[in-house]
């Protein structure tokens, strides 16, 4: 199979994934929008159900691609407030191992997405077959960071087996990226992950980590497509 070939199944694979979360929605739900490609099948699905007006539901989305992507197509949007708590997060991964532990942020979007799938009642999970691992840390492992903080926070991340790498622009090689909230990216190239829980505790205490992309028992349930189908999988 041609990589070309390979990605256009996987975005099948995506869609398919989007199409099935759509039984997850009730009317009136408050609901967390997601980031990346599976997430955007999502949204213009959901879009077309609000716009037929077979659905009315408010969203908040995790990154302001998705926001602007749902204000386009109709979609209620909410702005954070307190008291705000979500229904349903929909949301996808870059891996999911069979706990349903994640890890986020190949997008750069770990911080909101993690703020929305805390913030909610329930996290489903959608996701291509690549996605679904026997054990995380082969994508390496995403951190947002304070710009200032940077070279502390590489010697910690190193210090912990991390071979931390700042991710750079994708359409200026020569430039930092950013993430929404004008952090940096780093990614972490730790090989397999034997103890996710005790990582994400380490990686807590550095300062000027703001987050890490580690989803530990935030979802609830992922669609996994398998042979052109969607499998629910339970944490
Ligand atoms: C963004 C994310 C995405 O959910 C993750 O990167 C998966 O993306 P895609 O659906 O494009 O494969 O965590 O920060």
């Amino acid at each position: 199979m041609t990589p070309t070939k390979d990605k256009e199944l996987l975005d099948q694979e995506k869609q398919v994934a989007a199409q099935a979360a759509l039984r997850w929605v009730r009317d009136g739900m408050l609901v967390g929008l997601g980031t990346g490609s599976t997430a955007a099948h999502f949204i213009k699905l959901l879009g077309q159900k609000v716009q037929a007006g077979e659905l009315r539901i408010q969203a908040t989305a995790t990154s302001v691609a998705s926001e602007n992507l749902a204000r386009q197509l109709g979609i209620p949007l909410v702005e954070p407030h307190r008291g705000l708590r979500f229904d349903l997060t929909v949301d996808g991964a870059d891996e999911l191992d069979p706990q349903l532990n994640l890890i986020k942020g190949g997008g750069g979007a770990l911080l909101r997405e993690k703020v929305l799938a805390t913030a909610s009642a329930y996290m489903l999970v959608i996701a291509d077959s690549s996605k679904a691992v026997a054990q995380l840390g082969q994508f390496p492992l995403p951190l947002e960071v304070v710009s200032f903080a940077l070279p502390w926070v590489m010697d910690a991340v190193a210090a912990t087996g991390g071979n931390p790498v700042v991710r750079m622009d994708k359409n200026d090689p020569n430039k930092y990226a950013y993430s929404d909230q004008g952090n940096l990216l780093i990614d972490c190239h730790y090989g397999h992950l034997l103890n996710p829980s005790e990582l994400a505790k380490q990686l807590k205490t550095i300062p000027g980590l703001v987050e890490h992309g580690l989803f530990l028992g935030l979802a609830r349930a992922a669609l996994v497509v398998r042979e052109g189908q969607a499998q629910v999988l339970r944490a």
